[in-house]
């Protein structure tokens, strides 16, 4: 089992008595023991060779599918697909496969798609640490791996997405293994060590999520490959920093949010540009890029660019999910707020159950 954060926060963080960075820090190790406990669990897809495939969740639990989503993009010939919502494609049937992630396994929308899923006879396994899918899953015999509970959802991202990676790679629609967990793990560690709390104070990470403390985060990135890791950050900083977050993508943002920049405002003098790039990306893509950068420089604005750690996709998604982490957590600190509680969410949810 992974360290208690509370052992790995090395400082005391008066903003952070929950130490969500403690969960952080120790991202890495939750990654290598989910991959452990995907191979101790049950056999999720137990044999089943389909022709697509549904990844069904809610924030925090659906963010693991994306970045199944990303790397299935670049090297299987099944489609991911990641199902947000109440509804359950049209597409979804025998001949599909659904992987159900819920972190507390209540979430009502994904409640909602697993009875679709039902009636329509789609083949099914889920990743929760309990709750009502649990329930739903014992009662029908479906597979279910219990993840370890007690974590805020978003700081279980290795527990909901590694086991979903290690499912697809034994049914051989992924070619994903050990070394991969590995890899991403190491990439983490290396995140960590140049960004994290003891990396040296004019970091560009910490300057960038610091200068969002009064500012918009805007989170631009390439669509394939790394859109994943944008709405990742985007979450983290709405969650974790409790900001608004901005995230387009390429090359599809030099078709219409570009000409959003053309006339100045008030608007464009509170965004705060992060960059995820780097040479894997399409060259046309990144000089998309490079050009949209220079312009937003020239109008006096600010672009902030940042590069994954790593060598295979897998590792790149990963660290730059310890990045935006972390940066969501210099963004809670440098607006004196609590990164966990997340008080409007658990709101919403107990004024829908009345
Ligand atoms: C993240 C978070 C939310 C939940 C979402 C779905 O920490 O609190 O984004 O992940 O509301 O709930 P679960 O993950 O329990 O299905």
């Amino acid at each position: 089992m992974s360290r208690r954060p509370e052992a790995v926060g090395a400082k005391a963080r008066p903003n952070d008595p929950s130490d969500m960075m403690g969960r952080v820090l120790d991202f890495p190790n939750q990654l290598r023991e989910a991959w452990e406990l995907a191979g101790r669990g049950p056999d999720l897809m137990k044999g089943a060779r389909p022709g697509r495939v549904f990844v069904v969740g809610m924030g925090g639990s659906a963010i693991g599918g994306d970045f199944v989503r990303a790397f299935a993009e670049t090297c299987s010939p099944v489609p991911v697909e990641v199902v947000r919502g109440y509804e359950l494609p049209a597409a979804a049937g025998s001949s599909s496969f659904a992987f159900f992630v819920s972190y507390s396994g209540n979430t009502e929308e994904t409640l909602a798609v697993w009875e679709e899923a039902c009636r329509r006879g789609v083949p099914r396994a889920c990743i929760t640490s309990g709750g009502e899918l649990a329930e739903r899953a014992a009662h029908d015999g479906t597979a279910c791996l219990r993840i370890p509970p007690g974590s805020p959802p978003r700081a279980a991202l290795g527990w909901t997405s590694i086991p979903v990676f290690r499912a697809l790679g034994t049914a051989g629609l992924l070619p994903f293994a050990a070394e991969d967990v590995k890899d991403a793990a190491r990439a983490g560690e290396e995140v960590i060590v140049k960004h994290g709390p003891d990396a040296a104070p004019d970091d560009p990470l910490r300057g960038w999520a610091e200068a969002c403390a009064a500012r918009l985060p805007v989170i631009y990135a390439p669509a394939y490959r790394y859109s994943a890791a944008a709405v990742r950050w985007s979450g983290q900083m709405n969650e974790n920093g409790k900001s608004l977050a901005h995230v387009a993508l390429f090359p599809e943002q030099n078709h219409n949010e570009i000409v959003g920049w053309e006339t100045p405002s008030p608007v464009l003098e509170l965004a705060e540009v992060a960059m995820l790039a780097d040479d894997t990306v399409h060259p046309r893509v990144r000089k998309r890029m490079e050009i949209v950068a220079s312009r937003i420089e020239r109008a006096r604005g600010r672009v902030t660019r940042f590069a994954p750690a790593g060598a295979g996709l897998v590792a790149r998604l990963y660290s730059l999910a310890v990045m935006g982490d972390l940066a969501s957590l210099y963004l809670a600190a440098a607006r004196g707020v609590d990164p966990t509680p997340v008080a409007s969410i658990d709101g919403l949810k107990a004024e829908l159950g009345r």
